[in-house]
């Protein structure tokens, strides 16, 4: 990555609901906030908001960090110990997009489910838990990511998310959520949080993602646990000192931005419906169930690098995974009628063919 240079602006960026930038109320909401020192346990607006999710995720206690890469690798660190194994899906975010953090940091591997959508059954992860023998690795941690973001933004139906909790602790393992988006999923299924994470030994949520804040992340789970992760964050470089202007941006989040999570998922869907078969393109998933979709490009002329490139001059970006495959993610800084414009012009770019 280049440190130097000009960075594009781009006017309809569907490349990730990270790239969100901070509103009005927002940047006035964290100017305003009530700070302190949050290592010393004196800021209280960061304490307010790991209170206010604590209680939504139903938890005792919750911790600010800067990243949800942080919680998931804490999580690892304080349920694992070096030769343990952590079971998820192949297509995990933990697994495949954290530079093998649970190796480089706790020691631990992965022994993954292959899962297309990100979603694996009670049964597949029961037979994924090694039998106690001195030459094994030690099954010690159940991990589900919700929503699945390769799996195109899946929710997990939360009886399936209590299942996988029981299976991990009828053999003594601990139950984690990578809760990325979990406020997507509980938008999209008209479940509160707390009834996605009921009987998970740790799991956090981002505030950087749908919630349109500009960074954080805030893991929740036991006192104990909590008490566990606090000797991470400093040891990782995680402790803070006035994070409340960083957590009033949370608060806000969470007051403003999170029940409109459900025009994102509109939107998407909006865009699927209007793309799909354009120039050979298909969406999928079939169901768009939250705020991110894939273009599979297979049957397309065009390459994802030339439609990239097609897109540009019109300030459009989506993702490029591969030649064949795009992924579009919509956001609260994505209108409708923008996303109508980037469809317009995705469509348009094989009528000039
Ligand atoms: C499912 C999932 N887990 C974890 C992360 C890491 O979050 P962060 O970027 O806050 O470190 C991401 C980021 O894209 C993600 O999509």
């Amino acid at each position: 990555m280049s440190t130097t240079g000009t960075v594009p602006t781009w006017s309809i960026d569907l490349v990730s609901d990270t790239s969100t930038k901070p509103s009005a109320g927002m940047l006035a909401a964290m100017a305003t906030a009530e700070v302190g020192d949050e290592q010393r346990g004196e800021d209280p607006t960061t304490l307010e908001l790991c209170a206010q999710v604590a209680g939504l995720l139903g938890m005792e206690d919750a911790i600010f960090l800067p990243s949800g890469t942080m919680c998931n690798q804490i999580a690892y660190l304080v349920h694992c110990r070096p030769g343990d194994e952590i079971i998820a899906a192949s297509s995990a975010h933990v697994f495949g997009s954290e530079g093998a953090g649970a190796a480089a940091l706790a020691g631990a591997q992965f022994r993954t489910i292959p899962s297309a959508d990100g979603v694996f059954s009670a049964a597949e992860a029961r037979a994924h838990i090694r039998p106690l023998r001195q030459r094994s690795p030690r099954s010690r941690v159940i991990s589900v990511e919700q929503t699945s973001n390769r799996g195109g933004g899946t929710v997990w139906p939360t009886e399936r998310l209590a299942e996988i909790a029981e299976v991990a602790h009828a053999s003594g393992l601990a139950a984690h959520m990578d809760g990325a988006r979990l406020p997507n999923a509980a938008v999209a299924s008209g479940s509160p949080m707390s009834a996605h994470t009921a009987g998970y030994d740790s799991a956090w949520i981002d505030l950087s993602k749908g919630l349109g804040c500009p960074v954080g992340a805030v893991f929740a789970g036991s006192k104990g646990f909590i008490e566990e992760a606090w000797y991470w964050k400093h040891r990782l470089g995680g402790a803070m000192r006035q994070s409340g202007f960083l957590a009033a941006a949370g608060l806000y989040a969470l007051a403003h931005n999170y029940q409109r999570l459900a025009a994102d998922h509109e939107n998407a869907r909006l865009f699927a419906g209007l793309v799909d078969g354009a120039g050979g393109a298909r969406v999928y998933p079939a169901r768009v169930e939250t705020n991110i979709l894939f273009l599979d490009l297979s049957d397309c002329a065009l390459n994802a690098d030339a439609i990239a490139a097609k897109l540009r001059p019109h300030g459009i970006r989506f993702g490029v995974e591969s030649p064949t495959r795009m992924r579009v993610v919509t956001h609260l800084d994505v209108s409708e009628a923008q996303v109508r414009r980037a469809a317009e012009l995705f469509q348009g770019i094989f009528d000039e063919r």
